[in-house]
């Protein structure tokens, strides 16, 4: 099978492309010397974890319990669950750890902390540190980052460290704003681990990351691992940042366009939201991409096209700018076919069940993909 012969709207993964944003991010996390744990939520996929690891990744990082058992069965076995965890939780846990699944959990507060000795098993637990104010987490500073630390410790828990995830860097756009906050990131996790040891609780790792800080840290002094996710992919809201390129986008969406309203400067294709997703995030950037930024069948960007509105089953291709393009059914003819790029590759990733996986001599071969919960 190769491209054209698919149905659409289909999930595009470039291989070669996905190997160099591999490649890259395990290089930097090598210079650095720190491990690197990938966040798999963004992809969902056996294969793509298998490269991942086969270029140098130490573990994976999980975004539900699913992932873990998913990933587990399929022989990953150092897996950190990087959502808080609430004591229902604890015993599906506790079933992959009894399995062999060297599992970690996270908390951000006493009664998680309490929910987690008071289930009597000696779990492997971080606690989250809040590092940017942008979601979760103990400030370091805290007095209750170490009551929590002692509850833990002193409960028969298995403190294992701190981690952290600068989620804030996704609203920066200038490389100096993204060097500072990669070392907000790294500083503020680190003294939270060093106010850990101090106070005589053992904090062996320090875990941070997301793409952005990950892509632009200096230097990651007292960083054990980094976890970055999104960057096996790239997207729009990355290029929007300033941490790659278009063409260093390694999904999209292939579309069929399927009409025309000419007076209005509109192509339509097969893929609306249900293909692209409902993420906005290019919306509060610099550039807004609309639903996605149109390239042509070979993936080249088509200057100034983007999906300006979605409906379910609809894409709405037009200019940029608002403006009439007066050519759009001769540049963009009924039966072509568009690569779209997303938003926010983890969410258009999730619209689908396989991936479309080509390589450069033009061969595609499907690869499944993990949903629900
Ligand atoms: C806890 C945690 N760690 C790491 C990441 C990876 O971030 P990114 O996708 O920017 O690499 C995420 C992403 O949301 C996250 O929630």
């Amino acid at each position: 099978m190769n491209l054209t012969e698919l149905d659409t709207p289909a999930a595009l993964i470039d291989a070669a492309q996905m190997d160099r944003n591999i490649a890259r991010m395990q290089s930097r996390m090598n210079a650095l010397g720190v491990r690197l744990r990938p966040h798999v939520k963004t992809s969902k996929c056996l294969a793509v974890a298998q490269r991942q690891r086969e270029a140098g990744a130490q573990g994976i990082t999980v975004s539900t319990l699913k992932e873990a058992a998913q990933f587990f069965d399929a022989g990953f076995d150092d897996i950190l669950y990087a959502v808080g965890i609430a004591a229902a939780k604890l015993g599906p846990v506790r079933a992959l750890r009894e399995r062999g699944c060297q599992l970690t959990i996270v908390v951000d507060s006493m009664a998680a902390a309490q929910a987690v000795v008071a289930d009597g098993y000696h779990f492997e637990v971080m606690i989250e540190i809040d590092t940017d104010g942008h979601r979760a987490g103990v400030r370091p500073d805290e007095d209750r980052l170490i009551t929590i630390g002692r509850t833990l410790h002193d409960g028969g828990a298995v403190l294992k460290g701190v981690m952290t995830h600068a989620g804030a860097s996704y609203e920066l756009n200038t490389t100096q704003a993204l060097e500072a906050m990669a070392e907000q990131e790294r500083s503020r996790c680190v003294h939270a681990a060093e106010r850990l040891r101090a106070a005589g609780l053992p904090c062996p790792e320090v875990s941070v990351g997301s793409t952005p800080t990950a892509l632009s840290a200096r230097q990651l002094d007292g960083v054990t691992e980094v976890r970055a996710g999104v960057y096996v992919f790239n997207d729009l809201v990355m290029a929007n940042v300033g941490v790659c390129g278009l063409d260093e986008i390694a999904l999209s969406v292939l579309a069929t366009v399927i009409g025309h309203q000419t007076e209005k400067g509109w192509a339509l294709t097969d893929a609306g939201w249900m293909a692209m997703s409902r993420d906005r995030g290019t919306q509060a950037q610099a550039l807004d991409y609309g639903y996605g930024a149109v390239c042509d069948a070979s993936g080249a960007p088509i200057d100034g096209f983007i999906v300006s509105s979605a409906n379910q089953e609809h894409g709405i291709v037009s200019w940029r700018d608002g403006a009439v393009c007066p050519d759009i059914a001769q540049r963009l003819p009924i039966g072509s076919q568009l690569r779209i790029l997303p938003n926010h590759a983890c969410a258009t990733a999730a619209q689908f069940p396989t991936y479309a996986v080509f390589d450069a001599n033009g061969g595609v071969t499907p690869w499944e993909r993990f949903y629900g919960w």
